[in-house]
């Protein structure tokens, strides 16, 4: 394991914060928050009183534009009351906080009609969507204050949950933090021909996941305070704090994301109780797996199924996880902490829900042998991989359209990382030389990567290619994005030359 001087300050500055933070758990239940702290085994525990009825974001209006699907998302600044009578300066898409839910087909052209209204740049990125390079949202196509950018695409990819937020380089995690971030949902027919709870707001249910830190004032506290970024005691789902959800059905879907910019999740529910995981970030699985714990690191989505009895009420809750780190760093960035998430109410008749369906969708395996270039991608101390820091006029990587690599990811820091792929759904190929569990073998375009853990990724280019634009690549921890902990890459025609990148980034 290397870790940097720079890390091991940090490591003993946030161990000194460790205990703070457990103690701060108090403001929560009293100045501010419905929730009540303390330390059990080490980790903080934060319980709550789930006394505010879940909000769900909206459905994003739409309207065809010469055939195409367009939406209106405008990012700007506003104030978000989440107790009674204390505001909070944040940030959102089309209101003060987070932003609507954007829902299409597969198969549609979509346009997407993206106004900054904030004072200072922004963009807006597509995560987990197939889409061209200069559609994508990342850090080369900014928008500046008071201007708009209206990318346009084919949703082609099998339905699932995915996400937008903003990616300006270097402010992706304040942004974030701010509240840019908004669920994207990709509807199919082979999902529509299942049984599955599919009615938005009623047995199929959003949950944004993002923890907070917030001020006696009810600010929110920016910075990091750990090595991983800002860790908070306080959560919000869908921008509620304390959320309850009345539960109508015998069985809901829930579509988790973490939003959050640094911590890890192990959702479960506080009686142990099984629930079936029936997709990951790109898709259906090809079965329900029956389980009682899902880990999402940083940007990861699962979609669970779980039952209810009539008048019962559930607590979902994060527990305590390992990551696999070591020297304590497992506590200091989150990993023995206990969230009790959102509370879900049974009313006292529940309208009958179809049985899952045994099987769900084909996810065919890519045959390793189907791979041409394989690549190698150390994530290392400093924010670097393979010993660069993110620059916008390099281009890291130069892939082939029309070609399968496999991408050999290993994480040579002490620190938690996660690695996302831009453009791509992937499949895990093996975990430390192994199989993959049930949950990584779905499509995924965020994984967690252990320290020291070989991870191997396949993954398919077709479609896009553009010399002169860049995909990303990047731990999806947000700080460590922001710190350089990213490269590109461009997907070219045979034959073709990568061209010239500019950094658009302005100061950065
Ligand atoms: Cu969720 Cu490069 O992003
Ligand atoms: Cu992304
Ligand atoms: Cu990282």
């Amino acid at each position: 394991m290397r870790l940097s001087r720079r890390d091991l300050l940090r490591l003993a500055g946030s161990t000194a914060l460790a205990l703070p933070l457990a103690t701060a758990c108090e403001p929560n239940g009293g100045a501010f928050g419905g929730g009540r702290g303390g330390t059990g085994s080490g980790g903080n525990r934060v319980e709550v009183t789930f006394d505010q009825p879940l909000a769900i974001p909206p459905l994003a209006e739409s309207t065809i534009q010469a055939g195409k699907r367009a939406f209106a998302l405008v990012a700007k600044a506003g104030r978000t009351e989440f107790r009674p009578g204390r505001t909070t300066d944040t940030w959102g898409f089309n209101g003060s906080h987070l932003g609507p839910t954007l829902r299409a087909r597969r198969g549609e052209q979509v346009v997407l009609n993206v106004r900054n209204e904030l004072d200072e740049t922004t963009s807006v990125h597509w995560h987990g969507m197939h889409l061209p390079a200069s559609a994508d949202g990342g850090p080369h196509q900014p928008v500046e204050p008071g201007q708009s950018w209206s990318p346009s695409w084919r949703i082609d990819q099998p339905a699932t949950t995915l996400w937008y937020h903003p990616h300006p380089h270097g402010e992706t995690g304040r942004h974030a933090y701010r509240g840019l971030a908004g669920m994207f949902i990709v509807d199919d027919e082979e999902e529509a021909a299942l049984d599955l709870p599919r009615e938005y707001g009623i047995d199929d249910i959003p949950v944004i996941v993002q923890d907070k830190l917030f001020d006696g004032d009810g600010r929110f506290v920016e910075g990091e305070r750990s090595p991983s970024g800002t860790l908070g005691d306080t959560l919000l789902v869908n921008g509620t704090l304390g959320p309850y959800y009345e539960v109508s059905t015998e069985r809901v879907r829930l579509r988790l994301l973490n939003a959050s910019t640094a911590r890890s999740y192990s959702f479960g529910f506080a009686d142990d109780r099984r629930f079936a995981l029936i997709g990951t970030d790109g898709g259906l699985l090809s079965a329900p797996y029956e389980t009682n714990r899902i880990q999402l690191t940083p940007a990861e989505r699962a979609e669970i199924v779980v039952s209810m009895k009539p008048g019962e009420r559930i607590v979902l809750r994060s527990f305590p996880h390992d990551l696999g780190l070591l020297f304590g760093i497992g506590r200091v960035t989150g990993g023995e902490d206990t969230f009790d998430v959102l509370e879900l109410r049974a009313t006292s008749s529940l309208s009958a829900s179809p049985a899952l369906p045994a099987r769900l969708v084909d996810v065919p395996r890519i045959a390793e042998s189907e791979a041409g270039t394989t690549r190698a991608f150390a994530l290392e101390s400093d924010h670097t991989i393979n010993g660069e820091r993110m620059r916008m006029d390099r281009i890291d990587e130069v892939v082939t359209n029309g070609t399968t690599e496999i991408w050999e990811v290993v994480n040579e820091d002490g620190l938690p990382h996660s690695f996302h792929v831009h453009d791509v759904q992937f499949q895990v190929l093996s975990v430390d030389g192994a199989e993959p569990p049930p949950e990584l073998a779905g499509w995924k375009d965020t994984v967690y990567a252990p320290p020291q853990v070989p991870i191997r990724l396949i993954m398919r280019f077709t479609d896009y290619a553009d010399p002169n634009v860049p995909y990303m690549y990047h731990c999806h921890l947000l700080l460590h994005e922001d710190q350089g902990m990213m490269g590109q890459f461009v997907v070219v025609e045979r034959g073709q030359r990568p061209g010239e990148l500019q950094d658009h980034s302005r100061g950065h």
